[in-house]
């Protein structure tokens, strides 16, 4: 045996002499998980989740509450998301099991070039202030108005000025500003207050918003109404249009009306797999979320069981934390080189997803020892693209399900917190932008680097990580609906709180809550959570094992809804704790 690979089974029989895996060390969240029988929402505040359960009390099904749940999000959390971003919808439809996937992802506009930043100065001082991030050039054009109206359009059951009320309502009345939302504003206060609207949240010259005080917004209001009366025509042309094009030139942007009227939602065909047992239906390209969660789960799959030992009933023990980690790496690697706005660049997924690659995958792996992530290099080509590619955290998800069974699962987002930190119209408008690869090489806020097919072009969609998923069980039934929001850890957070409850057996509250790791690849790093601690005996374990570690303050923010028999109910909703948010339902 080789010297190293004996020093490391020594490590690791030592740091297994521990104890196994033990509850994690922090409050809970009081009420983020609750049964329910006839419908329920789960979304990261409770505000937007009270919106929607008030939408299926009145009637309505899962598209117009998703619909309503999206909408009173961009009002109770606008660090998040909103009408000014874009998102994804996987829609199960009960009447006839169909699965449905729109892309309502912000677009290029189309005077975008690939090489647009490369001299392109910061708009101003502060953090995350590059011209990708920060002002009118970082900003994509939304799909959020777009998305939302043909959701309702599509599937929904009630007219759109009657989905728009409790996000109004909330806009108009105000909402209760949580500690996490002020301390986003803090640290971004010196850029926002650049922004006429922005600056009245504040109240005074320094700061932020003040947590528990109430923010108004009555321009957003009456923005909401005009969407309700006319849909998306009200945003993309007309006076609102105008406001957003205006807004973002005097940015230094590159918008035009045109930009605006020809935003189109797509409908894409979603991804999916059989694994453990499982049907996993998730998101296809331009997000790269869905084929990083499917490649690494048929890595997990294929490695012989004593590698990824799972115990019933059990949180994952040590050695499965590390399968996991090293199952990403690769898919990572691939995100990286590979992907792009499918509709621009060819996209070699078959090639990518090919069994003899998965299995080459599993061949490097080792049980006891972390791997570069050049090991699971798995070229497609003797000439590969180069690498670049970003990412981002102003991000939300939310499931909805209701009486007749059917399903919404939607991530969206405006990317950075307070997006491009400018308004129009009461809306704040996305830094979406900044998912594109900025320059060949370059790492985002996220650390991640991507490649040329993610380079910004005209009417491109930039790379995303959000992955709204549905898990179906052997009956055909969804039992599973969850997604997350948290840049480059959304799918490897979705990844685990699924496999937490499906292949694990744990319930969906201790699932939801239990330590989670990330791994991406590069920067070539075990992320573990400060909110969530893995207990010293795992993280000893996986420490033997190689991994350079390193604790961040959390992977994610998960919401859950499991559709089933679990407790008794019909229906378990969670909302992370990590977010604060809380369920709500019947
Ligand atoms: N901006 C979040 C994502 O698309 O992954």
């Amino acid at each position: 045996m080789r010297p190293l690979r004996l020093l490391a089974l020594l490590l690791l029989a030592l740091a297994l002499l521990g104890t196994g895996p033990t509850e994690p060390g922090y409050e809970l969240a009081e009420g983020f998980a609750a049964p329910y029988e006839e419908y329920a929402v789960a979304a990261d505040h409770p505000a937007a989740s009270a919106a929607g359960a008030e939408i299926l009390a009145r009637g309505g099904n899962a598209a117009d509450a998703a619909a309503a749940t999206m909408l009173a999000l961009g009002v109770a959390n606008p660090a998040s998301s909103g009408m000014g971003g874009g998102g994804f919808l996987l829609y199960y439809r009960a009447e006839d099991q169909s699965l449905t996937y729109l892309d309502f992802r912000e677009r290029a506009p189309a005077a975008a070039t690939a090489d647009m930043y490369d001299d392109a100065e910061p708009p101003m001082e502060g953090p995350a202030n590059s011209a990708s991030q920060l002002g009118g050039l970082a900003s994509g054009v939304p799909g959020e108005p777009a998305g939302v109206d043909a959701m309702v359009r599509r599937f929904g059951s009630l007219p759109l000025s009657a989905i728009v009320e409790p996000a109004v309502r909330l806009a108009e009345n105000g909402v209760e500003v949580s500690e996490p939302l002020a301390r986003m504003s803090r640290y971004f206060g010196g850029q926002m207050r650049r922004d006429p609207l922005m600056r009245g949240w504040f109240a005074g010259p320094e700061g932020g918003l003040e947590p528990g005080s109430r923010l108004l917004q009555p321009e957003l209001a009456r923005t909401l109404r005009a969407f309700g009366r006319r849909g998306k025509r009200a945003i993309y042309t007309g006076r609102i249009a105008r406001q957003i094009v205006q807004a973002n030139r005097r940015n230094g942007g590159l918008f035009t009306m045109r930009d605006l009227a020809d935003y189109a939602v797509v409908e894409r065909e979603p991804l999916s797999a059989e694994r453990f047992g499982w049907r996993w239906v998730t998101a296809p390209p331009p997000s790269a979320g869905g084929f990083t969660m499917l490649q690494s789960l048929a890595i997990l799959e294929g490695l012989p069981a004593r590698w990824r030992p799972v115990e019933r009933g059990e949180l994952p023990n040590a050695a499965f934390l590390h399968a996991l980690a090293e199952s990403w790496k690769g898919p990572f690697l691939d995100r990286e080189r590979y992907f792009g706005d499918p509709d621009h660049v060819e996209l070699p997924l078959d090639a990518m997803m090919a069994p003899e690659r998965v299995g080459a995958r599993i061949d490097a792996f080792h049980p006891s020892l972390a791997m570069l992530p050049e090991d699971y290099e798995q070229p497609l080509a003797e000439e590969e693209p180069e690498i670049v590619q970003p990412d981002n955290a102003g991000t939300s998800h939310l499931c909805v399900v209701d009486r007749e069974g059917n399903v919404a699962s939607v991530t969206t987002t405006v990317n950075l917190p307070f997006g491009a930190r400018y308004t129009a119209a009461g809306i704040v408008l996305n830094d979406e932008m900044d998912d594109f690869a900025r320059a060949v090489g370059e790492a985002n806020a996220f650390g991640l680097v991507g490649g040329a097919p993610n380079l910004p072009g005209p009417g491109k969609r930039p790379v995303s990580t959000m992955s709204p998923t549905i898990v179906f069980g052997e009956d055909g039934r969804p039992a599973l609906c969850l997604g997350a929001a948290g840049g480059s850890r959304i799918v490897t957070a979705v990844q685990q709180v699924a496999m937490n409850v499906l292949v694990h057996g744990v319930d969906p509250g201790q699932a939801l809550r239990a330590p989670r790791v990330h791994h991406q690849g590069h920067p070539n790093q075990l992320r573990t959570e400060e909110f969530a601690p893995l207990d010293a005996a795992r993280l000893r374990a996986l420490m033997a094992r190689g991994h350079a570690h390193e604790p961040i303050r959390n992977v994610a923010n998960v919401q859950l809804i499991r559709i089933g028999q679990d407790q008794g109910a019909r229906l378990v909703a969670a909302s992370d704790p990590r977010k604060g948010g809380r369920p709500a339902g019947r």
